[in-house]
């Protein structure tokens, strides 16, 4: 049961795994949460601990996630087993898997919902958004979110779409779903880019995101920065892992972990810039919440020239980022009920998106119906979002770091991160020092253990 298994399907080329591992990582984290996170954050507070969560916990934990994986040569829990065992330790390290599968399909079920709202304003965009206001947006988004019906039907849509091209498999389903969906996905942010250099305020966009006012920096900041470093990588939910674990033995771990991981970035710093350029041209407020890019978008594009073919071609865009991050959270537990419990693949897609779905009809009705519902003061949305982002995902993230820095041994590690000299050393002190002291650092500042 635990030993590395050979024949599993590998992707394509090392080209193709940078594609999936950014397809995975770029989603609506970067172009629907991180500008509202930004916003309701306080701006460059914000982006500048984000930043540096990245350069010290997200980049040095997305090589090991990754070399684990690889490594493991299996699904998340067994992964685990396996160089668990290799480095002469128990079972219960498989707990890295555990937390990882469980806590991807968690996300999975508010992911899908907030993609469905962006199927709703695909469709809304064909349309045109003529005549449009600040105060009819927001209306329109509050009308939507009011809407259980609407938005269980776009969420099982969403769903359906998800399990379809998992139940296809590794390289026939997520691979080339892949490729033909984020070269496009680039090509319009560049061009909304460019649409908010010339008519909107860029200028004041970059003030707010990049003015670096560090007495705003609140403890709320460092945390929700943490997470969503975790969150907009992919980290710590067995995507990464299970992604790794189909990657060949020759491919630089480093150098595509590193593509990746500049893209991401980039990706949300002008899906930022694009979106406050217009809020601050409009007049819109910053810190409006997850309702943000769907309240000013659709501004944008009411003015624009041609604005009824690029909206809808933008929001289906973004659907399609949605899309590549959502099979690479069922995959993760669709591999390990196929490799330990011996599913078919198709069974095993459709099983696990029927349980996602379920609980997403909890989460699309806890804009609505069930708006009473709260637990620890948060409602079933914000509960989901806050469990897995701010905490499981960094815990998972200091178990990944303890282990690949102080729990394998040397030879190994250094066997997987092909990486000379002196970067492997920067790397590995980052991974057993810097990232480990940071989230526990982060976790005891925020409940008031230190200043
Ligand atoms: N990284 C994705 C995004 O930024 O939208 C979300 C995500 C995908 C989180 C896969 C976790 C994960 F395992
Ligand atoms: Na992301």
């Amino acid at each position: 049961m635990e030993t590395a298994n050979v024949n599993r399907s590998h992707w394509s080329s090392r080209w193709a795994f940078i594609l999936v591992t950014a397809g995975s990582a770029i989603g609506l984290g970067n172009i629907w949460k991180f500008p509202y996170m930004t916003g309701t954050n306080g701006g460059s507070a914000f982006v500048l601990v984000y930043l540096l969560c990245i350069v010290s916990i997200g980049l040095p934990l997305l090589m090991a996630e990754t070399m684990l994986g690889r490594r493991g040569q299996g699904n998340p829990v067994a992964a685990m087993g396996v160089v668990a065992r290799e480095a002469g330790l128990g079972r219960y390290w498989k707990i890295i898997g555990l937390i990882g599968v469980t806590g991807a399909l968690l996300i999975l079920s508010f992911y899908s919902v907030v993609a469905g709202w962006i199927l709703e304003y695909t469709l809304r965009a064909t349309a045109g958004f003529d005549g449009i206001t600040k105060e009819s947006a927001a209306a329109g988004f509050a009308g939507l979110l009011a809407d259980p019906l609407r938005l269980i039907a776009w969420h099982s849509l969403f769903m359906v779409m998800t399990v379809f091209v998992v139940a296809r498999g590794v390289t026939g389903g997520i691979e080339q779903a892949n490729k033909i969906m984020m070269p496009a996905l680039f090509a319009i942010v560049l061009g909304l880019i460019g649409y908010g250099m010339v008519t909107a305020d860029m200028p004041a966009a970059f003030r707010f995101m990049f003015h670096f006012d560090v007495s705003a920096i609140t403890r709320e900041v460092v945390f929700s920065a943490m997470g969503h470093s975790f969150f907009t990588l992919s980290l710590g939910m067995g995507a990464i892992m299970a992604y790794g674990s189909y990657l060949d033995k020759g491919t630089s771990i480093v150098r595509t972990c590193f593509y990746v991981a500049i893209a991401d970035t980039a990706i949300a710093l002008l899906a930022g810039l694009a979106i406050f350029a217009i809020v601050f041209a409009k007049g819109l407020a910053p810190a409006s919440g997850p309702g943000l890019i769907l309240q000013t978008l659709p501004i944008a594009f009411s003015q624009m020239p041609g604005g009824v073919v690029v909206g809808p071609l933008f929001f289906l865009l973004v659907v399609f980022a949605a899309w590549t991050s959502s099979i690479s959270l069922l995959e993760p537990f669709v591999a390990l009920l196929i490799e330990r419990f011996a599913f078919s693949r198709k069974r095993a897609a459709w099983a696990t998106g029927g349980a996602v779905w379920l609980l997403g009809i909890a989460v699309a009705l806890s804009f609505n119906e069930w708006s009473e519902v709260k637990l620890f003061g948060l409602g079933i949305f914000d509960l989901l979002d806050s469990l897995t982002t701010k905490i499981m995902m960094p815990l998972s993230g200091l178990l990944i770091a303890v282990f690949a820095g102080w729990m394998m041994q040397r030879r190994h590690v250094e066997d997987e991160i092909a990486l000379g000299g002196k970067g492997f050393a920067l790397w590995r002190m980052t991974l057993r020092y810097v990232s480990p002291i940071a989230i526990v650092a982060i976790f005891l500042h925020v409940i008031g253990v230190v200043g």
